[in-house]
């Protein structure tokens, strides 16, 4: 393992199967996984590492990073390089693609690192929206403007940004989260539109999963230097994070997440939804739309 710093459409009509013009599977190059460290990045860069790709890991948590890396090198990585840095710094999203340089330029890059910081809308310190939205928006926008040209440069490529089934359908108790998980949503379709008009042979997919089960909202709180252990939420706010909690705790594996996106990029698949639900909300969603119905709360009521 070295250390670069210290250290078509929805229907999958178009798959390619994942090859590059001349020959290469998309799988061969360097994957880039940001927010490596977590618990669906780890299963990530073991699911690309059992397939023979190369690696370039990331996240803020050098340890959990290093751990991930150790991991993926044991599943069959030919290397590693690591990135320890913020996703929400541009700058470091420079530093993913020079660390993909000498292998061409970055094959896969997948936009993972995230935070979800409960609160009511009005109640949410302004500082956790601003921080919520530089890590689940701008990460991925600062991804994309860095790693499309450096794929254009390549000649072939696939990104993908993991947005969540709160990109879909908006429960509440989590504003900032929602709002910023729809934007990337709009922002991987259009940017799936601009490159088909284009004719690059650039796959782009959005994931948006339902509860998978980890440690997000304890990272997350430790993320805002708060405590999870003193972070106390007061009434209907309190009552949701215990519903939202509950509905981590018994969220579907990672690694459900992993071969939903190593499939998406060998079919060159947009939408990507491990988790079939996930859609017929969304369905639901828009039949209100065009209904003229106000949206359901999915969030199930709280525990009597
Ligand atoms: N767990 C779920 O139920 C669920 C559901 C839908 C979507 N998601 C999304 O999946 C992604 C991964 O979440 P997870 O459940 O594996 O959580 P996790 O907390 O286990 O992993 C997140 C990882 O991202 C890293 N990270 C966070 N902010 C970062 C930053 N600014 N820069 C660099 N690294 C950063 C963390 O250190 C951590 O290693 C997130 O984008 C999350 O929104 C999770």
């Amino acid at each position: 393992m070295s250390d670069a710093t210290s250290g078509a459409d929805g229907s999958g009509e178009a798959a390619t199967g994942g090859v590059e013009a001349d020959g290469r599977s998309v799988l061969d190059g360097p994957v880039v996984v940001t927010g490596a460290g977590g618990t669906i990045g780890t299963a990530l860069a073991v699911t690309f590492a059992a397939l023979g790709a190369p690696l370039v890991l990331s996240d803020y948590d050098d340890g959990a990073a290093a751990v991930t890396g150790a991991q993926a090198m044991a599943a069959g990585a030919p290397e590693v390089r690591v990135v320890i840095g913020d996703a929400a710094d541009p700058d470091v999203a420079d530093t993913l693609v020079d660390a993909c340089r000498d292998w061409g330029g970055p094959a896969v890059a997948v936009f993972n690192a995230g935070i979800c910081v409960p609160g009511l809308t009005w109640e949410q310190p302004i500082e956790v929206w601003r921080r919520q939205v530089e890590v689940d928006y701008w990460g991925p926008v600062h991804g994309v403007r860095a790693m499309v040209p450096a794929m254009l440069e390549r000649g072939s490529g696939h990104v993908v940004a993991v947005s969540s089934g709160a990109g879909l359908v908006a429960p509440p108790g989590m504003g900032a989260y929602v709002s910023s998980k729809h934007a990337v949503v709009g922002l991987m379709e259009s940017l799936h539109h601009e490159l088909a008009r284009l004719g690059a042979p650039i796959g782009v997919s959005v994931v948006c999963p339902g509860n998978v089960l980890s440690n997000l909202a304890d990272n997350s709180l430790r993320s805002m230097n708060v405590d999870p252990e003193d972070h106390e939420l007061g009434g209907v706010a309190a009552e949701i994070d215990a519903v939202v909690r509950a509905g981590v705790d018994a969220g579907a594996a990672a690694q459900t997440v992993a071969d939903a996106v190593v499939r998406a990029v060998r079919e060159r698949r947009f939408w990507v939804l491990p988790q079939p639900e996930v859609g017929l909300g969304a369905l639901d969603r828009y039949q209100r739309l065009a209904d003229g119905r106000p949206p359901l709360d999915l969030l199930p009521p709280p525990p009597i």
